[in-house]
């Protein structure tokens, strides 16, 4: 086996799917009912008798407000940690380059200027934080990985915001959102492009950040997916929205280490009109 895809399933793994078919790469792609990745004896098995070389790791548990639930016991240990750990011990015995996928919620937002992939984590949510324990068993066990950080992620494939929006719009002439938290949108297309490039490209084995270009608050992200439509939104604060799990108030990571490598980074801007082109 030439590429094994976890999470094939989710909205990551689907478009990354899609890119290689484009490609014409074979691969694998697996979601819980085939391979449970929190079965360390099941994963060791299926690595061992596939000796995938390349595994793009895009299973994670994302519930971020429902991860709050029993903090250190909740399934999100289970998938992003004890999972994440037996996939990078697996990967490492076959020899395996792992691609992970992490979170700009290991950072707790304190920063006013842009995380960069030397900043220290400092999760304040519990799926920040059992990411940020999966990036730490990565490049404990792993021998040859790419970490990739990101975030506020949408795509075709899943939920995400730009879905919830273009779905409100439909019922509501009016909507509020939080203009408090500032980040970086990524479309899954982009991602998924930055982690074939890592791998084609042969990229220094380590740890990476890749979203879209330019920064947003959510308010001014959903005025420019609501453009087209008759819905106005209202800037409101996170107190005035509150939600069970943390968020960071700015985690807007910094990008020059992609951009080095030659990856050409679209806007985020540029990306949400390619994508609602797509859709
Ligand atoms: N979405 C975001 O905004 C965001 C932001 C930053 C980083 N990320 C990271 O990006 C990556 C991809 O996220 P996504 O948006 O594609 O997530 P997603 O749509 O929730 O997909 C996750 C996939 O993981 C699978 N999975 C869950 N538990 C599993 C298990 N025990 N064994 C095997 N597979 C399991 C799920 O399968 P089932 O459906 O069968 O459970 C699902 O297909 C994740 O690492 C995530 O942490 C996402």
């Amino acid at each position: 086996m030439e590429i094994l895809i976890t999470g094939a399933n989710g909205q990551l793994g689907t478009e990354l799917r899609h890119l290689l078919d484009e490609r014409g790469k074979a691969y694998t792609g697996t979601d819980t009912h085939e391979l449970d990745i929190t079965d360390e004896a099941a994963v060791n098995a299926y690595f061992e008798a596939n000796q995938p070389k390349i595994v793009y790791h895009c299973a994670a548990y994302t519930a971020v407000d429902a991860a709050e639930e029993e903090p250190g016991k909740h399934i999100d240990e289970q998938v992003n940690v004890v999972g994440t750990t037996n996939i990078a011990k697996a990967a490492a015995k076959v020899g395996a380059t792992l691609i992970y996928i992490s979170t700009d919620y290991v950072f707790d937002g304190t920063n006013p200027g842009m995380y960069t992939e030397n900043d220290q984590p400092a999760p304040k949510n519990e799926y920040g934080r059992t990411k940020f324990l999966g990036e730490q068993a990565v490049a404990k066990y792993a021998e040859k990985y790419y970490i990739i950080r990101t975030s506020w992620v949408f795509g075709l494939y899943g939920h995400n915001f730009v879905y919830t929006m273009l779905k409100l719009a439909e019922t509501h002439d009016k909507l509020t959102v939080v203009d408090d938290q500032f980040g970086r949108p990524t479309w899954t297309r982009t991602l998924a492009e930055f982690m074939d490039y890592a791998v084609e490209k042969n990229l220094d084995y380590g740890l990476y950040q890749l979203s879209n270009e330019n920064s947003c608050n959510w308010y001014e992200f959903a005025k420019e997916i609501l453009k087209d439509t008759k819905t106005t939104v209202t800037p409101v604060t996170s107190e005035q929205y509150p939600q069970k799990a943390y968020r960071p108030r700015h985690s807007i990571m910094d990008l020059s280490k992609v951009e080095a490598t030659g990856f050409k980074i679209p806007t985020w801007q540029e990306a949400l009109a390619a994508f609602k082109a797509k859709m």
